[in-house]
């Protein structure tokens, strides 16, 4: 059997990893800037993590829903002290596609409603109603194409205030930062504007923060920023470090409700264990805190360089578009420099690497960077 093969590759395998560093089969190192795609947040094979999860499964793996968990009362517990989000209720799931499709699914129960705003170059996943509400005609099947959502220009208050008042609106779901979208940052003052029009309107707001989130803008969540409190919070990716985890955060005002939500495989045991012990660490090595001081120094010393349009970003969370497309310079960061970095577009650099990154790595990528881009 052949691969389905969906996925323009690199032609290089990585096949192990320590910290911000991942190495190939011939042992080359690779500075990893791109952290799995925003997945590695407290860093590659952190010992805390790998004891935690070697624990757990010499212990327990799996066992179902449908007896106690007390691993997901602890997880929760710890999220929401870390998080500030104390007050709010958590449901676990297995990926961010996932974890927005409960929330939307939540969101329309809620308010007996089925349409949605979301913003243009929004991405919030590949399934159904999350892909209907991703700006990304390419990736919407006729069969998720069911005229749910409403997509506004990111900034737009007007146009918001617009569709809510049709009366028909369930909810509002927006990224705490865009990442697919190429790092576009919604306004504080706009995010503040976007609470009270909902909360006004009794429309459920959903914080998408499965990238933005965790730490990676140098706020726990990215919409900490701007000092609100949406009704609804996403999260996956750098939950659990790479073991497959997405959840949702509920506020209060929702009343849950027996069997309305379910899932075979989500907050199970080694996936709890992993999670909590990604909080341990963030906690314990301030890498919240990391996020924030070491992502301000790389965007300041980004603006520095010859060949860059704009650098966009919050912590570790960087876009940095580039005057011309950026394939080359990306395969030159791989494979003569050896650094992994994201992309956005054709022409915009995604920085989201390990939360762990030091100022070191930050100086050693930077002399990359520029190396790459001079072409030596
Ligand atoms: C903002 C955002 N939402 C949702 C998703 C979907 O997450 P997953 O690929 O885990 O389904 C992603 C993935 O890139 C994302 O960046």
């Amino acid at each position: 059997m052949k691969l389905f093969d969906v996925y323009p590759l690199y032609d290089v395998e990585i096949v192990k990893g320590v910290g911000c560093n991942t190495y190939d089969a011939d042992g080359q190192e690779y500075l990893d800037l791109y952290g799995g795609h925003a997945v590695i947040s407290i860093g590659h094979s952190h010992p805390h993590y790998l004891k935690a999860l070697a624990d757990q499964a010499s212990r327990l793996v799996f066992y179902s829903n449908s007896v106690q968990n007390s691993l997901q009362h602890r997880l929760a517990e710890k999220l929401g002290k870390v998080s500030g989000y104390d007050d709010y209720q958590l449901f676990l799931i297995n990926s961010g596609a996932e974890a927005n499709e409960n929330a939307l699914k939540l969101a329309s129960f809620a308010t007996g409603k089925r349409r949605v705003i979301a913003f243009g170059k929004a991405f919030h996943g590949r399934t159904s109603a999350a892909v209907e509400a991703t700006d990304n005609p390419k990736i919407v099947a006729p069969i998720n194409d069911n005229g749910h959502v409403t997509f506004v220009p990111l900034g737009d208050i007007e146009a918001v205030k617009a569709e809510i008042a049709k009366g028909d609106v369930a909810a509002v779901i927006i990224e705490g930062i865009q990442g697919v979208g190429g790092i576009r940052i919604p306004d504080d003052a706009f995010l503040r504007e976007l609470r009270s029009v909902t909360e006004e309107a009794g429309v459920v707001l959903i914080l998408d923060e499965i990238q933005s989130g965790y730490g990676r803008s140098g706020r726990f969540f990215a919409h900490q920023w701007a000092g609100i409190r949406p009704d609804i919070i996403t999260v996956a990716k750098g939950i659990a470090n790479g073991f497959p985890m997405g959840a949702v955060l509920i506020s209060p005002k929702f009343t849950p409700v027996y069997g309305q939500l379910g899932t075979t495989f989500g907050g199970n045991h080694l996936a709890c264990a992993a999670a909590i012990a990604v909080l341990d660490v963030i906690e314990e090595e301030r890498l919240v805190e990391n996020a924030d001081e070491v992502g301000a120094y790389l965007l300041e010393q980004l603006k520095g360089i010859p060949g860059i349009k704009e650098v966009r970003g919050r912590g570790l969370m960087i876009g940095i578009e580039m005057e011309e497309p950026v394939k080359e310079l990306r395969s030159r960061l791989i494979f003569d420099k050896h650094v992994f970095t994201g992309a956005s577009g054709t022409n915009t650099i995604r920085l989201l690497p390990p939360l762990c990154l030091t100022r070191a790595q930050a100086d050693e990528f930077l002399a990359r960077f520029r190396a790459a881009i001079e072409g030596r």
